[in-house]
């Protein structure tokens, strides 16, 4: 309601708005006193909000190097093991900027991740692509990293050899543009997430860190050439690089915050326990298992399967060891391979569920077995798979799963 314009004197205890001339100057002062102090508290607080955002073009706490402070700059922290390995750091203490462009990742992992590390100067998530060059300049300029864990790219061998154009351009175009970008801005740590698949099908088991590289698919062959592009560049500058080459990654965060949700368009791409849980929570009508006449004990595929936890361990204790001039390979594997009816069997007791299984003609791309020789890692950074227990790290990824039929959207519970 309208204050009356008749009347002479205030009503104790009321607030007028500052355009009001009803009273006296002296009554008045001390409110519009109090409204400036006000506004002026509310102008500092943007303010200072402002500064913690990304866009800002004054100094954030992001940009500034802090003693004690490591930054590390996870591409891809949106996805399955990006995600997994920031929630790691926030934990240890490292202050996080995740770059993602959200094709294939979660907003809601990042969501999650800012719910659990609120602080400032924690975390801040960069909508970019990595293929945008200007972009990934602007935000190396704008922040000052210690580290780059370089986990964006598209990763599946399936799709890798219907398009690959895009495997050559995402993996291998954007790992140059990530280096090119560190180089011009003096940071000098890079972890990068390579593969088995940089193995192709070698004769001879368990592939160790000397066993030639010949992949057999645009993937593999995509990850390889990174690889070659960081090793040539860093023989000519101090750069400290770890190159982790994972074997097959199952499992979630034993808290239940995170998992692995792919988009459902890629199912038909997907990975071995994303296709078991759409099956056992009946996504799929049943499980198809792709190629039954390899050279192995029961015909199907063997893979060493790494739960995510050891493998995000791993890359903790990679940074920590990182060193100028020095250039680590690691395989990151159990040194066990598990067959995919194993696998099958494993993802039935985990789910609790019957899951049908269609066995069909083998899939292009794909080879017969592959475990790692972990002893290298285990010597050089004290790394063992401690987690890894595959109906165990199943039964892990299941719970997330069954809580979260639709991924990071909508919850059941
Ligand atoms: N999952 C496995 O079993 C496995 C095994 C070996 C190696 N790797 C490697 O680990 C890394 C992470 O794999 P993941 O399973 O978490 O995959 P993911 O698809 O869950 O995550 C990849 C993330 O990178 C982002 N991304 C892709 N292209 C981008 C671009 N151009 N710019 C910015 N962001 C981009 C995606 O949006 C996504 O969030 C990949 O490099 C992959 O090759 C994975």
């Amino acid at each position: 309601m309208l204050p009356n314009r008749n009347r002479t004197q205030p009503r104790a205890g009321r607030s007028w708005p500052f355009s009001g001339m009803d009273y006296s100057d002296t009554r008045r002062k001390p409110h519009v006193l109090a409204k400036i102090l006000m506004a002026a508290i509310l102008t500092a607080v943007c303010i200072v909000i402002l500064k913690q955002s990304p866009g800002f073009s004054g100094k954030s706490v992001f940009s500034r190097r802090e003693p004690g402070v490591t930054h590390v700059l996870v591409t891809g922290g949106a996805g399955y093991i990006g995600s997994h390995a920031s929630l790691r750091l926030l934990k240890d203490s490292y202050r996080v900027t995740i770059v993602d462009n959200l094709s294939r990742g979660n907003i809601g992992a990042v969501k999650i991740l800012q719910e659990l590390f609120p602080e400032q100067g924690r975390l801040q998530f960069i909508y970019a692509d990595l293929g945008d060059a200007k972009a990934v300049n602007r935000i190396f300029k704008e922040n000052a990293f210690d580290a780059v864990m370089h986990f964006a790219a598209v990763a599946y061998v399936g799709e890798s050899t219907l398009e690959p154009l895009r495997y050559y351009h995402n993996i291998t175009s954007n790992t140059l543009v990530v280096l090119e970008a560190m180089a011009a801005h003096g940071v000098k740590t890079l972890i990068y997430s390579s593969t088995c698949a940089t193995y192709g099908e070698p004769e001879k088991m368990p592939i160790t860190e000397q066993t030639p590289q010949f992949p057999i698919n645009p993937y593999g062959k995509a990850k390889k050439m990174s690889e070659d592009i960081i090793l040539d560049y860093s023989k000519n500058t101090d750069m400290a690089v770890m190159i982790l080459r994972y074997f097959n990654v199952i499992g979630s965060d034993p808290e239940g915050r995170l998992g692995e949700a792919p988009r459902p368009e890629l199912r038909e791409h997907g990975r071995i326990s994303g296709a078991c849980f759409d099956a056992a929570l009946g996504v799929m009508s049943g499980l198809k298992v792709k190629g039954t006449d390899y050279p192995t004990a029961d015909g199907t595929c063997v893979r060493d399967y790494i739960d995510v936890t050891d493998l995000v361990d791993a890359h903790v204790k990679a940074l920590n060891q990182a060193q100028p001039n020095k250039i680590g390979i690691y395989n990151v594997g159990t040194g066990k391979g598990r067959s995919v009816k194993e696998f099958v069997e494993a993802c039935k007791k985990a789910t609790g569920v019957n899951i049908k299984v269609d066995y069909l003609s083998r899939r292009p791309g794909d080879y017969a077995e592959v475990y790692s020789d972990p002893s290298k890692i285990n010597r050089e950074l004290n790394w063992t798979a401690q987690f890894t227990d595959l109906q165990q790290s199943l039964s892990v990824a299941w719970r997330w799963q069954k809580a979260h039929p639709n991924g990071y959207g909508l919850r059941s519970s």
